[in-house]
């Protein structure tokens, strides 16, 4: 865990001051570990207002736990805590205020200032690096679309969260494997293989493929409702299928070819990078195995015909393992593929990045494999049971409205990609008609566009895509994002600076100044923020903070109502903020490249 030498000093000093003012809350509490250094930093928060300081306590929260008015305890450790610099001799970096319930910290401003940008400035892209997960291996699935349908705005959030994880782990030292699981078996290759022999050909198949695939899908469905042969029929392809017929697999190797293609051009369009990419197929061989395993541990029941285990969490329904008619399922992959990377990579950690409507499938999933290793007495370092995490996120609407695969109702999001380079490519000829990277600049935009809009509150929640809100400039988007960027990068071209000159921070001594440092300072707990809640929005909205307090120095006005130049006559001056100007652009660059989104320097 990065730690913020303010805050640990904060911590210090608070903490000697707890013990003595109130000395027997240790005795109360029973634990001396209460009050500690560690439980104070773990307790900091950031006020509101960003003038009430960089940091807070409050200890409103502890009222109870030490007897006393919240206003009093804060206005009798304050004035201890400073003590506690003057009696040890320790040059203060901060200076505490009681406020209300409040502890708030403000920071000595040219301390922090040359401290912050130095690391910046010398740290580069490495700003905010930590080693917290050496020798920790880190599995992250993500993406995982199914073949034969198309690559939906769906598995777009998957994917764009799933990446950037693995980008963030990885500033992290953690040593993280990507993985894409396409979803390449099951009986909707019946279905699929079925619509085709009544429906289609060859040429069926020759242009836009894949919306051809899924024009034959919905159609099995509705004829499906008034056929009932048509589901039986299936049923028999799939079984051909799995019996390794030799036109039926050929088919299927073809609808595997024309899907794959379409989902690498997606890759390759938004930047998307994989470790590893293995199907659900390659799993067919490995699930025997699985059942046999789960029968010995004495966990397999027959019901109906088909295979289960009863799971000890009564809100779930049992896990079916395999259908009276031997079919094995989605789930029974799940298991198979839950063993191999355990068993291939003995991970610190493995994530899912799946939809939220799977969570009680992962429960079912996970519970399975934890009543196993119960049932077979594994040693704690031979589990996985808690190693496993099923990150899930709600759901994506597009324009309002929710989207079925079924009924056919479905956005592309190839076509979603090109709307948005189109539409980026217009704004930017109307913002600047002389730049000369138009094409190239575009695509950066409309795919940045689209995917800082998965990544624009916390993954929790649920996302609406709508057209006017994800491409504008001036809102929390992507674009306004590579926007800022861009003007950082053309005030540094002007300014061509290399920077290595010595600077007087203390001339940044305007409050909008102020705030971006102090920002600037945020951001490696930022990033292990995101870490710990495996999600990309704390750095998403960090660096959307960022980028406004930029712009209010950027448009800062002086008392004559001027805007105050970044570069003036002031030499002195325009090297401070030119520094600070370079510190706040490496920030976003990177910021920029955890979420997944490319850093144009002209736009
Ligand atoms: N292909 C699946 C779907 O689109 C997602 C796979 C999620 N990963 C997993 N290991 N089950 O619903």
């Amino acid at each position: 865990m990065h730690k913020d030498k303010f805050k640990e000093q904060f911590a210090r000093a608070t903490a000697a001051a707890f013990r003595k003012i109130y000395p027997d809350i240790f005795v109360t509490v029973g634990d001396s570990r209460v009050f500690n250094e560690n439980f104070i930093y773990e307790n900091l928060e950031t006020p509101r207002d960003p003038k009430m300081g960089r940091f807070a306590l409050p200890v409103f929260k502890f009222a109870l736990l030490l007897k006393d008015k919240p206003p009093l305890i804060a206005s009798n450790i304050a004035p201890a805590a400073m003590w506690f610099f003057e009696e040890n001799n320790i040059e203060p970096l901060i200076s505490i205020h009681a406020a209300g319930g409040f502890l708030n910290a403000k920071t000595d401003f040219k301390i922090l200032a040359k401290d912050t940008l130095q690391t910046v400035l010398t740290k580069g892209d490495k700003f905010g690096n930590s080693d917290i997960g050496r020798n920790r291996k880190l599995l992250v699935e993500y993406s995982s679309p199914n073949i034969a349908k198309p690559f939906g705005i769906g598995h777009l959030r998957s994917t764009v969260i799933g990446h950037s994880l693995r980008r963030i782990f990885k500033k992290l030292d953690y040593d993280v494997v990507g993985i894409n699981y396409p979803g390449d078996w099951g009986t909707q290759f019946g279905k699929m293989i079925v619509a085709y022999h009544r429906w289609g050909n060859k040429d069926t198949l020759e242009n836009e493929p894949v919306k051809k695939l899924l024009e034959l899908y919905v159609r099995f469905h509705t004829e499906a409702e008034h056929d009932d042969d048509l589901n039986e029929e299936a049923r028999k392809a799939f079984r051909k299928l799995e019996n390794g017929d030799p036109e039926t697999v050929s088919l299927w190797e073809h609808f595997k070819a024309i899907s794959n293609e379409e989902f690498n051009l997606v890759y390759s369009t938004l930047g998307i990078e994989f470790d590893e990419v293995i199907g659900e197929s390659f799993f067919n061989d490995k699930m025997e195995a699985v059942i046999e395993r789960l029968e010995k541990a004495g966990l397999t029941a027959v019901s109906q015909g088909a295979l289960v285990v009863k799971l000890n969490d009564p809100n779930l329904p049992p896990c079916l393992l395999k259908k009276s008619d031997g079919a094995t399922l989605y789930v029974t992959r799940d298991l198979a593929g839950l063993i191999y990377r355990w068993e291939k990579y003995r991970f610190y950690e493995s994530l899912y990045v799946v939809g939220t409507a799977q969570s009680d499938y992962f429960k079912q999933a996970l519970g399975v494999i934890e009543m196993m290793e119960e049932a077979e007495q594994l040693s704690p370092e031979a589990r996985m049971t808690g190693r496993v995490k099923h990150i899930d996120f709600g759901w994506v609407k597009f324009e309002g409205k929710s989207m079925s695969t079924r009924r056919g109702k479905l956005v592309f999001l190839k076509d979603v990609i090109d709307q948005a380079v189109t539409l980026a490519r217009k704004k930017i000829k109307e913002k600047n008609p002389d730049l000369k990277a138009v094409e190239e600049t575009a695509r950066m935009i409309g795919v940045g566009a689209v995917m800082y809009s998965q990544l624009s509150v916390r993954r929790q929640k649920d996302i609406n895509f709508i057209w006017d809100e994800v491409l504008n400039f001036e809102g929390e988007t992507g674009p306004y994002l590579q926007y800022t960027h861009a003007r950082l990068c053309s005030l540094l071209r002007i300014y061509n600076d290399d920077g290595r000159r010595l600077v007087d921070y203390s001339l940044l001594d305007k409050e909008e100044e102020h705030r971006v440092v102090e920002l600037l300072a945020d951001f490696p707990e930022t990033v292990t923020e995101a870490a710990r809640l495996y999600d990309p929005y704390p750095v998403a909205s960090y660096l959307i903070r960022l980028a406004g307090a930029f712009n209010r120095v950027y448009q800062r006005k002086d008392e004559a109502g001027r805007i105050d130049k970044i570069i003036s006559a002031d030499k002195e001056l325009s090297w401070a903020r030119i520094a600070l100007v370079r510190a706040v652009q490496t920030v976003l660059k990177e910021g920029l490249y955890l979420l997944g989104l490319k850093a144009p320097e002209e736009m």
